[in-house]
């Protein structure tokens, strides 16, 4: 048996024989990329770097990930999908290409994983408008005797962007028995707002490897599930129910799948909530607890949950455990005190054969019903259910289109735009002058959200800031732009970062080298950019909004006029 860590720590020294350096998985809650909800990928928070940036860890980049796909939710309950999960990846940052990426995987897969090469098959990009067959790929896997190679289209073998721009690439795909495991994308395009596909300066390599699946196949597996990725949670079900996963293996694997990524959601700071995140975490333990109602578990979530923690001891983020497991105890005791009476309602509605809109939004948000749950419920009873009249339910009540309405889909990391980069420099001035203003020297940002329009920056602080605070510090940021002040740009350690004074969040895992951002003696920050030159870029800072945003965390929205 070959385990989840033992791949790990294979595929990482392998690339660093390679000269790659090793960086921490970065959190599942994207910082300053408003287009996405979570890291889809390993090579999303690398998105800057494929852009140009030059990465403090120079070109040669490795990691394991983890992951939140939600896209997949409903197909969980198969063997093989999962909406967390971890992704190996190697990366080029405008280095090495298609030959060299093609020859590491295949020496990592044949010599290292010892998979005979008559079980490798691979999948090239057939070509399509302005971007040509992938014939050069094909021809490194033929050269090192791989014999079954298709070619298939934009569908299969392109990649990327991961939100609605940034780099992309053609890909190629290898599967071990018919078992897709890894993807290398040379990512040569950057995907524009306009929708066109620019050549990027920079031609990059982005692999990605899922962890799950090669266990598995490594092991002689069909089923995700028995690999030590997920067996010890299995098992806790089984211990719990007194029931067999052999006869339940859905309902086992959806609650096993939910309760891991509602662990890791939590761990990197979100709470269950009805918006964003939040409603994802709430969804995931909510439908946890509706099919643990099945094995008739109650009260189960929390111990479940505890086994996340032994699969995972190499998370440092894990060590919040009893905050975590509270959550999630919490979110499963509120949910079954209203569960109960939501059936019922359900069964009222039910007997006219069909659920309205009307009906259904009175599940949503007064039962705590999530709209798959409804539509599983409506599926499962074989009754009609209006979803359209649901949606524009929705609509009215704003909760979820929020995020269209402010405009969240228009920018993320790929967004390297002169607005966007004026507004990164002009966050690092605002926390500065927001610790001058206030004589609180342990604030730090507690998230930070930049698209075109504005900046908004949470940070610690218990209390409403006056109307004077708000003009002063506005003053102090526009004195730092008048001034011209240079922005400076180094590479040093953390500990290094640390001791000159730079502002950083510290019990989070950085790499071995971090880039820090100086403007004078003013601010000093860890950052990965992008930032203006000079201060005098940036033009007349200006606060819309200053509001709490949750418990001891206080949210200011910013312009630039
Ligand atoms: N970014 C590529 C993927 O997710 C490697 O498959």
């Amino acid at each position: 048996m070959i385990t989840r860590k033992e791949l790990i720590k294979k595929y990482i020294d392998f690339f660093k024989s390679k000269k790659h350096k090793e960086i921490p998985s970065a959190s599942l809650i994207p910082e300053n990329d408003p287009t996405v909800l979570f890291t889809t990928a390993g090579m999303h928070p690398l998105v800057p770097y494929l852009l140009g940036q030059k990465h403090p860890m120079g070109k040669r980049i490795c990691d394991v990930q983890k992951c939140i796909r939600t896209g997949d939710i409903d197909e969980v309950g198969d063997a093989t999908h999962h909406t967390f999960f971890e992704m190996l990846g190697n990366w080029s940052l405008g280095d090495y290409f298609k030959i060299e990426a093609i020859n590491y995987s295949f020496e990592f897969l044949t010599k290292i994983l010892m998979i005979p090469k008559e079980k490798l098959s691979v999948t090239c990009f057939a070509g399509e408008k302005e971007i040509p067959k992938d014939e050069e790929a094909a021809e490194v896997w033929k050269s090192l005797g791989i014999k079954n190679i298709k070619f298939l289209g934009r569908e299969d073998n392109f990649w990327g962007p991961a939100g609605k721009t940034g780099p992309c690439g053609p890909d190629t795909e290898m599967f071990v028995n018919g078992v897709e495991i890894w993807n290398d994308v040379f990512m040569q395009y950057n995907k524009n707002s306009e929708g066109k596909y620019v050549p990027l300066n920079q031609k990059n390599v982005d692999t990605g490897m899922g962890v799950e699946r090669t266990i598995a196949i490594l092991n002689g597996l069909d089923d995700n599930y028995l690999t030590d990725c997920f067996l010890p949670i299995i098992k806790k079900i089984e211990k719990i129910s007194g029931k067999k996963y052999e006869g339940n293996k859905k309902t086992m694997r959806i609650i096993a799948d939910h309760i891991k990524a509602a662990v890791f959601i939590i761990s990197d700071g979100i709470v269950p909530s009805n918006t964003e995140q939040g409603y994802i975490v709430r969804r995931l333990i909510r439908r946890a607890v509706k099919y643990g109602n099945e094995l008739e578990m109650k009260d189960f979530t929390s111990k479940v949950a505890e086994t996340v923690f032994e699969i995972y001891n190499d998370y440092p983020e894990l060590k919040n455990k009893k905050t975590i497991l509270q959550e999630i105890e919490n979110e499963e005791e509120k949910f079954q005190l209203t569960l109960e009476k939501g059936i019922a309602q359900f069964k009222k509605f039910a007997s006219n054969k069909i659920i309205s809109g009307k009906e259904a939004f009175l599940l949503y948000q007064s039962y705590g019903f999530p709209r798959e749950m409804i539509t599983e419920e409506c599926k499962r009873e074989k009754i009609k259910f209006n979803e359209k009249e649901f949606e524009l339910e929705l609509k009215k009540h704003q909760e979820l289109s929020r995020t269209a309405t402010q405009g969240k889909f228009k920018s993320g990391l790929a967004d390297q735009s002169e607005k966007t980069t004026k507004l990164h420099t002009a966050t690092h001035l605002l926390l500065s002058s927001l610790r001058i203003v206030l004589e609180e020297d342990n604030i730090i940002q507690k998230g930070s959200n930049i698209t075109p329009e504005r900046l908004r920056l949470d940070f610690n602080f218990n209390r409403k800031l006056t109307s004077e605070e708000i003009k002063k510090v506005e003053d102090l940021v526009n004195a730092q732009i008048q001034k011209s002040c240079e922005v400076r740009r180094e590479e040093m350690s953390p500990a290094e970062a640390k001791k000159k004074g730079a502002i950083g969040v510290f019990d989070k895992k950085y790499g071995e080298k971090v880039s820090v951002y100086t403007v004078e003696d003013f601010s000093k920050e860890i950052c990965a950019g992008p930032h203006v030159k000079n201060t005098c870029e940036i033009g007349h800072f200006k606060i819309t909004k200053e509001e709490g945003s949750s418990a001891g965390i206080r949210r200011i929205k910013a312009i630039i006029e």
